[in-house]
């Protein structure tokens, strides 16, 4: 065989049936980007190869999927994060046009150049973690022009091997002041303009509403969502962050890709999301934000949810970008196994990303792939955030 690149004495866990089951002394050989060769090191027969990482005391994953983030923003919100911490609420701090409308004047006066600088610095954090792929909201723009703007800046960051990105339209993340007493008039510029614009231009995979009190009703959810499903593009929702109105079950009705949050959503909505096999994201970095009672996981597995992590790294409620610390709060607040955090964080994870190539260790996959110091990669789960990677493999190019 020939590789370009081969990895050889790693733990591998190739996280492709729903397992951590490991290759204990394992190899990957790589060709064209690709994962040629994947099984026991000392079943290798004579092969040639430009570069080899000696893996040895190391574990190997899939390249980290983060399902979940709006990694596109200008500023900071750190005078409403003293605010909030001194007991003010995120409703009447949105309220007082604060919350996700700051966050939009700063983002609109950013330049293209400099969105995409803050952007690629939070990506690269990320990928020290592992991170490989990422999925990115836009939804700090408002407007059709910023809305494709901040989606442009997120599939830069692919076509310059930041990270992959799966980019979402979330244009319907809050009316903006200038629509304040035209809700109707805003909505249909995201269902005949923005949607038709990102499908055409293949600026978005899939859209995204915040369906929330104080943010999109059922019925506007559903007008859009399905105006997206039209468009060819996929559908998930922000659904039970504040309160139940019902997101999961038009999820389950539509087949979206993920339903995010779920801190308050029923018994009936969990059922159907699974019946569904809609990903459940959860959002820890949120959850202590706003300090909220996480879901509780063995609620979601009790209805065989499909369970994946995200950091929800955005300036007003998850100024975060460590996937791993988020996987150790799911274990800790929302009691998922380790098991399940690190499969919430790969497989599952690019599940609900609606990326198929990535998450798993296969013959054909991406060679997308992070080594770890090392032999149990419930590391990630247990230790308490920044587990840095040794070395991550994007492409079958060795990036860090
Ligand atoms: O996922 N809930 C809506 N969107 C974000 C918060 C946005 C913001 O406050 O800027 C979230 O938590
Ligand atoms: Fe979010």
């Amino acid at each position: 065989m020939k590789f370009d690149l081969l990895i050889r004495g790693a733990r591998v866990y190739p996280c492709a049936d729903g397992t951590l089951a490991s290759i204990v002394d394992g190899a990957i050989g790589i060709a064209s980007g690709r994962i040629v060769y994947l099984g026991a090191t000392s079943e290798l027969s004579a092969y040639e190869c430009s570069r080899e990482i000696d893996g040895r005391g190391m574990f190997a994953l899939p390249g980290l999927c983060d399902p979940h983030t709006h990694l596109v923003y200008g500023g900071n919100r750190v005078d409403e994060f003293a605010r909030k911490m001194a007991g003010e609420s995120y409703q009447s701090i949105a309220a007082g046009g604060g919350g996700i409308m700051s966050t939009v004047r700063a983002t609109r006066t950013a330049s293209d150049d400099e969105l995409f600088a803050a952007a690629k610095s939070r990506a690269l954090a990320m990928r020290r973690h592992g991170v490989t792929t990422v999925e990115v909201k836009s939804g700090y723009g408002l407007t059709t022009e910023d809305e494709l703007r901040i989606l442009r800046v997120a599939r830069r960051l692919d076509t310059e091997s930041v990270v992959r990105t799966r980019t979402t339209l979330l244009g319907a993340h809050a009316v903006p002041d200038e629509h304040r007493n035209n809700r109707a008039g805003y909505l249909r510029e995201i269902i005949d303009v923005m949607i038709p614009r990102a499908a055409a231009e293949s600026l978005a995979d899939s859209v995204d509403v915040y369906i929330d009190e104080g943010a999109f009703t059922l019925d506007e959810a559903r007008s859009v969502l399905v105006a997206a499903q039209r468009a060819g593009l996929q559908a998930r929702a922000h659904v039970g962050q504040f309160r139940d109105l019902g997101g999961a079950l038009l999820l389950a009705e539509l087949g979206a890709l993920s339903a995010d949050h779920l801190e308050q959503v029923d018994d009936a909505g969990l059922q159907a999301l699974a019946e569904a096999k809609v990903v459940a994201v959860l959002l820890p970095g949120a959850w202590r934000t706003l300090r909220q009672t996480p879901p509780d996981a063995a609620r979601l597995r009790a209805h065989g949810l499909t369970m994946a992590v995200g950091t929800d790294c955005n300036p007003g409620t998850s100024p975060c970008t460590d996937i791993t610390l988020c996987a150790s709060l799911a274990v800790r607040d929302a009691r998922l196994t380790l098991d399940e955090a690190i499969l919430g964080i790969t497989q599952n994870a690019a599940k609900a990303a609606g990326a198929a190539d990535a998450g798993s260790l296969r013959i054909g996959a991406l060679a997308d792939i992070a080594l770890y110091d090392g032999d149990d990669a419930r590391a990630l789960g247990y230790v308490l955030g920044d587990v840095s990677a040794k070395h991550v493999v994007l492409g079958g190019a060795v990036v860090l």
